[in-house]
């Protein structure tokens, strides 16, 4: 609900349990008065008002601005900074005009002289304790407007208290890592200027006063930008005791020029509260990504049991091998078979191919409905890989055009992967990509793509556009790939798309308004994957997160794994299969028969239920998660050992999300118990062992 104090100008948005209070200031800016627990009445919230003056300090960088735009005395990050046609670089908002809608506010700012707007959006998700900051800026001159910094938005949490950071942090096969640290009195920045999500860092923070919350317990605000170009959050900590964060577009090498008559919307920032701890968050995180924010067509679908071949064959096979490794996958259950990179053009191995996207005729003389024939005959949905951005040198694509890559014409072109970036910014090179795509997704019965990123940016040189239009090219490009997937999509909706970028270097609340699903990591080892999974689902769901299972002895890490434990860590989000099938003895494929059926059968519950970490595997022997059907009557817990020594006997393990005074069967135990002693007593662990696994099932008995 938003609320609006006419008196004192000030609007409250409430949600379930939280508030957020914005205030008109005698300055004419709009600033944030209160973010936090919901407070019984409107007057529990504070006025908007500038604090005193310090010496040596200008009072409008005390000022708490939703909204700043770069002018007079304004030290921290603005979210607006811009050069007017007479060259003035000072954009000076001030406040208008307010509207609203059932769960939408909208506050227009001006520029004093200037015939510039803003447009400064909050929508509430009620339910969940989330608002999505968005801001529109609109030239209404006859001339341009040369934008040098937008974000969406700023925003603050109660003063005066230390913070602890949460964010995540990665590599390739070692992505989204959760970290923490207390925020001291600096800046910190996390971002991204690699031209896409990046590997590195993810646009997602938590912030939770003094380091107390816990996964059950405690405040925790939190963030997360929905965009998969360079991007930016910064958190300024001051002596003052003011937090200031600030999201959006990375404004380095950027500038936008906002032609006459035309708007810019930022990507959109999503802030939460929860009181209830960190694991609240995540749920809140979740539900928000699996009721509103995934493309519509398949949000309410349950994804389905994939194999891919990558790790099996690499570039190396043909229809054959292909035909006889979707036997084996159909017959331990597999509902989609998907063929990796190597299909097309002369594709054997790196170097050569991309951007070639015609069927390679000594692997499949047949073409590729030969295969999919033969795939859907054994029941299976068929997928294939494709990486549209992308193109190598030693491809006709290139030799025909080779400016429609991102480069400087005096220098080199940085190769990674053998490989050049495709320059989305050109409307040319986004009809050529939706053409081929087009044109594959008609001729063959394909229901799913996975859609490759392998480089990030180098020299992005446009040459080709106006001097003024260079530096949107970070832009361009990630709403480049939104708009062709759009297209896409409108002429192929039972398609589903999956995003990979070398693993998880792509995965954001951006990206998954598009694509329905993400490729976690090229990191497969089971052990391995507990971490980047974990780190995963402090910002993203389960249902959108791959998982394959693979090699008994992983290439990466030399560790030697169970079929059994490398299921279950695959089994707690999007179950896929990646391993040599044709190398599994009889006694393998019944068990993955087993466990694959037993996956169909909690599949419900993971991927639409509520996540419960119950144990981190952060430095802990033993971690453990859980997930909770809605009605709370189904509950699944995984449950991973590390090692056990000393003869020691496992601590019982105390569980979460279900009803205190509901009664619950255990799997494999007589006597029913309360929800309440599951949560305070626990389960009893029979794990033994190195790198033991287990997965026990709860029903509602009464
Ligand atoms: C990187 C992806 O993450 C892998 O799964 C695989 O698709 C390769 N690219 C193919 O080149």
């Amino acid at each position: 609900m938003i609320r609006f104090d006419d008196q004192r100008t000030i609007w409250v948005m409430e949600t379930k349990t939280a508030a957020y209070a914005i205030g008109l200031c005698e300055s004419g800016t709009i600033n944030h008065i209160y973010f936090g627990e919901k407070l019984p009445y409107l007057s529990d919230y504070p006025n908007a008002s500038i604090e005193a003056k310090y010496p040596y300090t200008l009072g409008s960088e005390l000022s708490a601005e939703e909204f700043m735009g770069w002018s007079k005395a304004k030290f921290t990050e603005p979210c607006l900074k811009a050069t007017f046609a007479d060259h003035v670089r000072d954009v000076v908002l001030e406040y208008c005009s307010w509207s609203m809608t059932a769960d939408t506010l909208t506050i227009v700012l001006k520029d004093q002289h200037y015939p510039l707007s803003v447009l400064v959006t909050y929508k509430l998700y009620e339910e969940f304790d989330i608002i999505e900051r968005s801001a529109t800026i609109v030239n209404e001159s006859e001339q341009c407007v040369a934008l040098e910094a937008v974000l969406s938005g700023s925003t603050y949490v109660p003063k005066h208290q230390n913070y602890r950071l949460g964010y995540l942090t990665g590599k390739w096969v070692g992505e989204t890592q959760f970290d923490q640290m207390m925020l001291t009195t600096t800046k910190v920045v996390l971002e991204s200027r690699r031209g896409t999500t990046s590997h590195f860092a993810n646009p997602f923070y938590t912030l939770d006063p003094n380091g107390q919350a816990t996964e059950k317990s405690g405040e925790v605000y939190f963030g997360a930008l929905a965009f998969s170009g360079n991007w930016k959050i910064t958190l300024e900590k001051d002596r003052l005791g003011l937090v200031k964060i600030s999201a959006g577009v990375n404004d380095f090498d950027f500038s936008w020029d906002l032609k006459p008559h035309s708007n810019f919307t930022t990507p959109s920032f999503y802030i939460g509260y929860s009181n209830a701890g960190f694991g609240e968050a995540s749920r809140n995180l979740h539900r928000l990504q699996r009721q509103h924010l995934l493309p519509a067509p398949a949000r309410g679908e349950l994804r389905k049991v994939l194999y891919n071949s990558w790790d099996a064959t690499y570039f190396d096979f043909d229809e054959d091998l292909q035909a006889k490794l979707a036997v084996e996958a159909a017959s331990i259950g597999v509902e989609l078979f998907v063929i990796d990179d190597g299909w097309f053009g002369k594709r054997m191995n790196d170097k050569a191919g991309l951007g070639d996207w015609y069927v390679n005729p000594e692997k499949f003389p047949r073409g590729l409905n030969g295969l999919i024939e033969k795939v859907n005959a054994l029941g299976m949905d068929f997928g294939l890989w494709v990486e549209p951005e992308m193109v190598n040198p030693d491809s006709d694509l290139y030799r025909a055009h080779p400016n429609w890559v991102y480069h400087f014409p005096t220098r080199l072109r940085t190769e990674i992967r053998n490989q050049l970036i495709l320059n989305l910014a050109r409307e040319d090179v986004r009809e050529y990509i939706v053409g081929f795509m087009d044109e594959l997704l008609s001729k063959h019965p394909i229901k799913f793509i996975k859609w490759d990123m392998n480089r990030n940016f180098s020299e992005p040189g446009n040459p080709e556009a106006p001097i003024s239009e260079q530096r949107e090219v970070w832009v361009r490009h990630a709403l480049g790939v939104y708009e062709i997937v759009t297209k896409l999509k409108e002429r192929h909706p039972k398609v589903l798309f999956q995003s990979c970028s070398g693993g998880g270097g792509r995965v954001d609340l951006g990206i998954i308004q598009y694509f329905d699903q993400v490729w976690t990591s090229d990191n497969t080892d089971a052990y391995d994957r507990l971490r980047i999974q974990e780190g995963f689902s402090f910002a993203y769901c389960a249902k959108i997160m791959e998982a394959w299972v693979s090699d008994e002895v992983h290439p990466l890490n030399q560790r030697k794994l169970s079929l059994k434990y490398r299921f279950h860590s695959a089994m707690m989000g999007n179950l896929g299969i990646g391993d040599n099938l044709l190398k599994w003895s009889d006694t393998e494929k019944e068990e993955a028969r087993e466990l694959v059926e037993l996956y169909k059968n909690i599949r419900p519950i993971v991927q639409h239920g509520d996540q419960y970490r119950l144990l981190s595997p952060r430095n802990n022997e033993l971690s453990a998660t859980m997930y909770v059907n809605r009605s709370k009557d189904e509950a699944v817990v995984f449950i991973f050992l590390r090692s056990n020594s000393f003869a020691s006997t496992l601590p019982k393990l105390r569980l979460d999300g279900l009803e205190d005074h509901a009664l619950y069967l255990i799997e494999g135990e007589q006597q029913p118990i309360s929800g309440k002693a599951l949560k305070q007593v626990g389960i009893k662990l029979n794990l033994i062992g190195d790198f033991d696994s287990t997965v026990i099932r709860i029903n509602r008995v009464g």
